[in-house]
């Protein structure tokens, strides 16, 4: 079968620019994607912190001083290249000084929705200059959002896309890129405003990813159980009917392990290495991290991990309820890593100075602890309110530290509860989000914990879990596969006339038929109709 042109659009990607699993899963799948011969684009800004990061990168001739027509103005943007390391795929970052030269990722400006505007209008700009037609445009996250609607409305003319289909992946939907409608013509949709969401429309507002998954080819989530939860009224966070009317284009894949930077074997970032056969190393890299917070090592002290961006999603607020009972009743230690909202940042702050020698939390961004982390300690913690995958419980397996997760999400599929008679399982579960329920889960570990040869085969257990890309990463060849038009083999890599974004576009060749979107369409009439028959009914 022929190789296939996927074009990844991404906020983030390791190592580049990270603010958690997603920059890990987009370089992991760009890398699993390049390794099977397919020809891989990673579409992402060039952030400050990427230009200054002292990487090599080369000017994509073709795409140089780029007009891209937003907020009724010009913007222009440059393309450099590199290599994904250690892969066959590169990255296309999109220089636009003025937009992403900041000193975030993300910012809370009020230009956010232009500077994600253009991440998606850039990736086809940077197709069209090249002359590169993908097979799939895949979009991660709000911030792709919008290259579905793109390739509709402003993009569907060019013959260089008419194979093309979208692929739009949630990897959380806590984050739906919501802003007032009125930049609606700042992003170039004042004439599509008959195919945005006509309810958030008559409440002055556009979401982003909402536009995304109604036009999206496909849509696929990052775990199978959260592909249920976000089609539920609970976890949908609001989306739940929409994709409810989408589910048979909804797919769960959990995400993978990039195993070349996350194994105790030959990790780099960690003190001492280990793996299943030899485990000193891993007591090496317990006492190494006490040590580096300044403790006295303890070896049998049992040693908890946190590294985690510090939010509501991750369940913080259970552990604030039960921590300070147990470090007075147990000889623990926890390692935390994190920075978010103040008042985790404060919390855990409080708690070093309240149990000094005790406890050790960083706020920092730091990658090589996160890693001496996984390996020094015995158990993770991540009592996640919701977690559409998380990779965390993953690594924790690798690394021979007991996972202690809520059954929510892809803390369900990835961890199996330990069951000691039959020696099974891999980490330690609760089900309901109260503060007793983890509490008791956390005593049960600590009592398996006593049972040092049950504790090593519950190690082993984990470390044995493979959760490499080469199994989840067919999943997404499958869907790729499946979605690409049959004529398209032939005739894909056609040429076009490339269309700036200044002026109007000439007239559709093809158009992308997305039948859904007609039936999800309401008029705003019908809308206005419905409202004043059940006033007060409406979503926040
Ligand atoms: P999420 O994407 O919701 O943050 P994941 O579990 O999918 O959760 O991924 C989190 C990733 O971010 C992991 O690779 C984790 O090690 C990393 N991470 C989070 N906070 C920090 C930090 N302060 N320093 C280093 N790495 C961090
Ligand atoms: C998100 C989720 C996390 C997931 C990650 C990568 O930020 O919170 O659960 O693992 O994306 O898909």
């Amino acid at each position: 079968m022929r190789p296939l042109k996927i074009c990844l659009v991404s906020s983030e990607c390791t190592p580049f620019a990270k603010t958690g699993g997603l920059a890990d899963v987009v370089a992991a799948l760009g890398r699993f994607l390049g390794k099977r011969g397919h020809d891989v684009r990673i579409v992402v800004p060039m952030y400050s912190r990427i230009k200054n990061g002292g990487y090599e990168f080369y000017p994509v001739t073709e795409a140089q001083d780029v007009p891209v027509r937003l907020n009724n103005r010009t913007y222009w943007f440059s393309v450099s290249t590199l290599q994904l390391p250690r892969s066959a795929a590169k990255l296309w970052l999109v220089r636009c000084p003025e937009l992403y030269e900041r000193e975030g990722i993300y910012t809370q400006d009020g230009d956010e929705h232009l500077r994600f505007a253009m991440l998606a209008r850039a990736a086809f700009a940077i197709c069209q200059q090249t002359q590169w037609s993908p097979d799939v445009l895949h979009c991660n996250d709000w911030h792709a959002s919008l290259v579905p609607i793109y390739l509709r409305a402003s993009y569907g003319w060019d013959r260089l896309f008419q194979n093309t289909r979208t692929v739009l992946t949630i990897h959380n939907i806590g984050y739906q890129g919501t802003f007032s409608a009125d930049v609606i013509p700042a992003l170039g949709l004042e004439n599509e405003r008959h195919l945005l969401w006509q309810e958030d429309l008559s409440e002055n507002r556009i979401n982003f990813l909402k536009t995304g998954l109604i036009y999206a080819d496909a849509i696929t989530t990052v775990s199978r159980t959260y592909a249920q939860e976000i089609q539920g009224d609970e976890l949908g966070m609001g989306l739940a009917p929409l994709l409810r009317q989408r589910a048979d284009s909804i797919t769960g894949i959990v995400n993978g392990v990039d195993y070349e930077d996350w194994n105790p074997r030959d990790d780099v970032l960690i003190p001492h290495n280990y793996s299943q056969k030899d485990m000193t190393g891993k007591l090496r890299c317990k006492e190494a991290l006490m040590k580096r917070f300044g403790m006295q090592p303890d070896l049998e002290a049992p040693a908890f991990g946190i590294v985690s961006r510090l939010t509501f999603q991750k369940g913080f607020d259970l552990l604030a309820e039960i921590l300070t009972v147990l470090l007075h009743r147990e000889n623990m230690r926890l390692f935390v890593l994190g920075s978010g909202e103040e008042k985790y940042e404060n919390y855990f702050r409080w708690l070093q100075e309240t149990f000094p020698g005790k406890v050790a939390y960083d706020r920092g961004y730091k990658e090589d602890l996160a890693h001496h982390i996984e390996a020094g300690t015995d158990m993770f913690l991540m009592p996640s309110r919701y977690e559409p995958c998380g990779l965390n419980q993953m690594y924790s397996q690798k690394y021979g530290t007991v996972p202690i997760v809520r059954r929510t999400g892809g803390l369900a599929d990835t961890v199996e509860p330990w069951d000691p008679k039959a020696r099974s399982g891999t980490g330690f579960l609760f089900g309901e989000f109260t503060p007793d329920a983890l509490l008791n889960t956390i005593r049960y570990a600590l009592e398996c914990w006593k049972d040092r040869s049950g504790w090593q085969v519950l190690q082993r257990n984990g470390m044995e879990r493979d959760f490499s890309w080469d199994h989840q990463g067919e999943e997404y060849i499958d869907l790729y596969r499946r979605l690409a038009p049959a004529e398209s083999r032939a005739s894909a890599g056609g040429s076009s006339t490339a269309y700036t974004g200044l002026g109007e576009p000439p007239a559709p060749k093809t158009t992308t038929i997305v039948p859904l979107a007609k039936t999800l369409m309401r008029s705003a009439r019908e809308l206005a109709a419905e409202k004043a028959g059940k006033r007060g009914k409406n979503r926040k």
